[in-house]
């Protein structure tokens, strides 16, 4: 119903819309409508009511909810059910929650802010309220565990494409495994959880943390050197509904070829679109640190490098540093 109120201010913005209107053709009191009215107010809608004239849509809030997003969006089954909080530890732990409790794939859970965003190896994702994105993806691929790791790296190339189409004119790129980079400066990060048996996938979680409107006086000083948001490098405002929608929609149109045939027809765009390739690395993981130059990722979505002695050694996870004159920066 609060949707469905919305819809009615939004068709009739800029003019008022009475109660009584509203009222006849929704089918519900007077004081359902007020109370309504009085939650859509508390989700940050600026709604004008006065006498004899009825109500007014005079702002909508730059904020991630289901009612701004879904319109937006041109997908089947990613973002058809959205669970939106104001506030979460973080929404990878409370999509497990869902998919444990039977959600649906493709269900996204999406939150203002984040009390303990977590990121990748054991790190924290800074997760500030009001300007950024932060959203987990419940999918259910039919498909073995050993899969998955490529399709978090697919999902970078779905945030880059969503990413382009708010800032066409900068640098984006993948870092891989899967870090989004805009001029040089970190903006986006995935972190994948997978509920697996032997040879199936229960359930696996995508989180998508994106540096949106982060203005870079409120970067934490640690981040200052190596994090950016869409917003310091582009100078604009971004609307985040309409960059959340845009994700669901980028990563649905990957999710079907990439159930056929993997990460094959996206190698193309992975090594074009790469931070890494052709550059000396230097690859840490609990196990060890390897050094080389990149030469591309596997159709399995590993990073293949050249090393010292001129042998091609693949890694499957890790940490990537880019060695500048000896020195490993990033
Ligand atoms: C990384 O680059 O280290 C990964 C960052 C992933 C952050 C997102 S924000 C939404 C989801 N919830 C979390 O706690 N983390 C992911």
């Amino acid at each position: 119903m609060h949707s469905k109120i919305l819809e009615k201010l939004k068709q009739q913005t800029p003019e008022f819309l009475s109660g009584e209107e509203l009222c006849r053709q929704l089918g519900i009191t007077r004081s359902a409508v007020w109370k309504h009215i009085g939650n859509l107010r508390k989700s940050g809608y600026q709604i004008e009511s006065v006498t004899n004239r009825g109500y007014k849509l005079n702002k909508i809030p730059n904020a991630p909810l289901p009612a701004e997003i879904t319109p937006l969006l041109h997908t089947s089954s990613i973002g058809r059910t959205i669970h939106y909080l104001d506030q979460t530890a973080s929404t990878n732990k409370t999509a497990r929650q869902h998919a444990e409790n039977g959600a649906t794939h493709g269900t996204v859970i999406v939150t203002d802010h984040q009390t303990q965003g977590r990121g990748r190896l054991q790190r924290n994702w800074y997760s500030p309220a009001g300007a950024n994105l932060y959203l987990s993806i419940i999918l259910r691929p039919p498909l073995p565990p050993m899969s998955a790791p490529s399709f978090s790296l697919l999902t970078g190339l779905a945030v880059r494409r969503a990413c382009c189409g708010f800032a066409a004119d900068q640098q984006i790129a993948i870092k891989w495994p899967n870090d989004i980079f805009i001029n040089g400066k970190k903006t986006a990060g995935i972190l994948a959880d997978i509920s697996a048996e032997q040879d199936c996938i229960n359930h696996l979680i995508i989180g998508i943390g994106v540096n949106v409107n982060l203005e870079s006086q409120n970067l934490p000083p640690a981040l200052q050197e190596t994090a950016t948001s869409l917003k310091i490098e582009t100078g604009r405002s971004i609307n985040r509904p309409a960059l959340a929608a845009a994700i669901l929609d980028r990563l649905e149109e990957l999710y079907d070829p990439w159930l056929k045939q993997g990460l094959t027809p996206f190698l193309d765009e992975l090594h074009h679109s790469s931070l890494l390739l052709n550059r000396e690395v230097s690859v840490s993981n609990p196990r060890s640190t390897i050094r080389g130059k990149v030469t591309g990722i596997t159709p399995n979505g590993e990073l293949s490098l050249q090393t010292e002695t001129g042998a091609i050694q693949t890694i499957a996870a890790g940490d990537a540093s880019i060695v500048n004159n000896g020195t490993v920066k990033l």
